[in-house]
């Protein structure tokens, strides 16, 4: 009996023992296990807000609902949703032992917003979740009437030639923009033939009428024209969406199907590609950004960055560093509203660093219905990989690849 007991015990044991050998060998191989977090940078973009301009009642004669907030500010529900988010990320970082649990040390965390009232009030509320009662601070530029230039997305080179070739390729991009569709079912719900802007300025069609460049070195490139008036209308129609105002006040009930739904955004997608995507501005525009960027990917003392700026901002990143084109699944924007591109740093047991990108934001529907999002009821995560810097199976690139491109800047 003792001796079948002993032997029992002993079979038991190296049972356990192979289960530990066994379960151990598997995480060398996925690496996951052997992976500790050092640094996060998250680069957020504001959350839901109201409509960016009332310029859109010019583009059409019919009455758009009334917000109750002016132009452009974030809404109580795109704060709640970014508490929801704060909540979140901060978990997975505190059970990956980036973050203490507890409130952090004041030098190991920055958050720096753009200094636009959507943007401080995205990153208040994501601290207040993530952090409540800790007096961490939102850093921004005081002054509302300068560019903060780590989010400005500017022309800074003077340069003619410069200037000759940027309009040449916006040009050449115009020309090849097939948004023929997207205008036409636009144009069945606005009629822009009855509008004011019509009647003042002489944009009565969209499929047709010329997009103008307005180009000056130190400035925002802008448009006008039927890309522009599109993107407008369509931002209202998005964000009433994402608001959850009853579908009657979206696109006054004009949006019954999906389909309109993805033609429609395609106008905001070609947008962003011809405003922001031109080859041979995009590094140019970008580099103050990513300069920013590296002063924090080489600050150890920095455990998490949240910086809080636009889609324009996460759209210029990507270029500028040469990301592969991605798909955000269960998504009409191309960079959607309070999506996250979170740059994450680890370390394995040997000692070497890798960097892993993902795309963390909610879906189109997630977004209407406001969900609290949790790990049974989770955000999209989206792994991003950068040509220069080849990941392997776990969505893994080596650092010192990662900082070489980016010294670049
Ligand atoms: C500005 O653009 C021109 C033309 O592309 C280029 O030759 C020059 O190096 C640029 N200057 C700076 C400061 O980047």
């Amino acid at each position: 009996m003792s001796k079948h007991r002993h032997k029992f015990f002993f079979n038991s044991t190296r049972t356990v023992n192979d289960m530990i050998a066994v379960t151990f060998y598997f995480l060398l191989i996925s690496g996951v296990g052997c992976l500790r977090l050092e640094q996060v940078l998250i680069f957020s973009r504001h959350n839901i807000r109201a409509p960016i301009t009332k310029d859109t009642e010019e583009y059409t004669n019919k009455i758009f609902p009334k917000w109750s907030l002016e132009p452009a500010l974030l809404t109580e529900k795109g704060a709640l949703l970014e508490g929801y988010m704060g909540e979140y990320l901060t978990k997975w970082m505190t059970e990956n032992q980036l973050l203490p649990g507890t409130c952090p040390d004041k030098e190991t965390v920055l958050i720096y917003a753009n200094n636009k009232r959507r943007t401080i009030a995205t990153a208040k509320a994501f601290v207040d979740a993530a952090f409540p009662d800790c007096n961490v601070n939102v850093k921004y530029e005081k002054d509302f009437d300068i560019h903060d230039i780590t989010f400005n997305y500017a022309i800074h080179n003077t340069t003619e030639a410069y200037k000759q070739k940027v309009l040449e390729e916006i040009e050449e991009m115009l020309a090849n923009c097939k948004l023929t569709d997207a205008y036409e079912e636009l144009d069945k719900i606005i009629d822009i033939k009855t509008s004011k802007i019509c009647e003042t300025k002489g944009f009565c069609d969209l499929v047709h009428d010329k997009n103008i460049v307005i180009y000056h070195a130190g400035d925002k490139l802008k448009l006008n024209g039927p890309l522009t008036i599109g993107n407008e209308v369509v931002d209202n129609f998005i964000m009433s969406y994402y608001e959850g105002r009853p579908l009657e006040e979206v696109a006054w009930g004009e949006i019954t199907s999906p389909e309109q739904w993805k033609v429609l955004t395609k106008i905001t997608a070609m947008d962003q590609k011809i405003r922001f995507n031109i080859p041979s501005s995009v590094k140019d525009t970008a580099r103050p950004t990513i300069r920013y960027m590296r002063s924090i990917f080489t600050n150890e003392n920095i455990k998490l960055a949240l910086l809080v700026g636009h889609d324009a901002n996460l759209n210029l990143i990507t270029n500028a560093l040469g990301f592969n084109p991605f798909v955000l699944p269960e998504q009409y924007e191309p960079y959607p509203v309070g999506g996250k591109i979170i740059f994450q740093k680890w370390k394995d047991a040997a000692g070497d660093y890798y960097l892993k990108v993902e795309y963390v934001y909610l879906s189109w529907n997630q977004l209407r219905d406001g969900v609290k999002i949790n790990i049974q009821s989770p955000p999209l995560r989206v792994t991003l990989g950068i040509k220069d810097c080849a990941i392997d199976k776990n969505g893994l690139c080596p650092w010192d690849d990662f900082i070489k491109l980016i010294n670049k800047y």
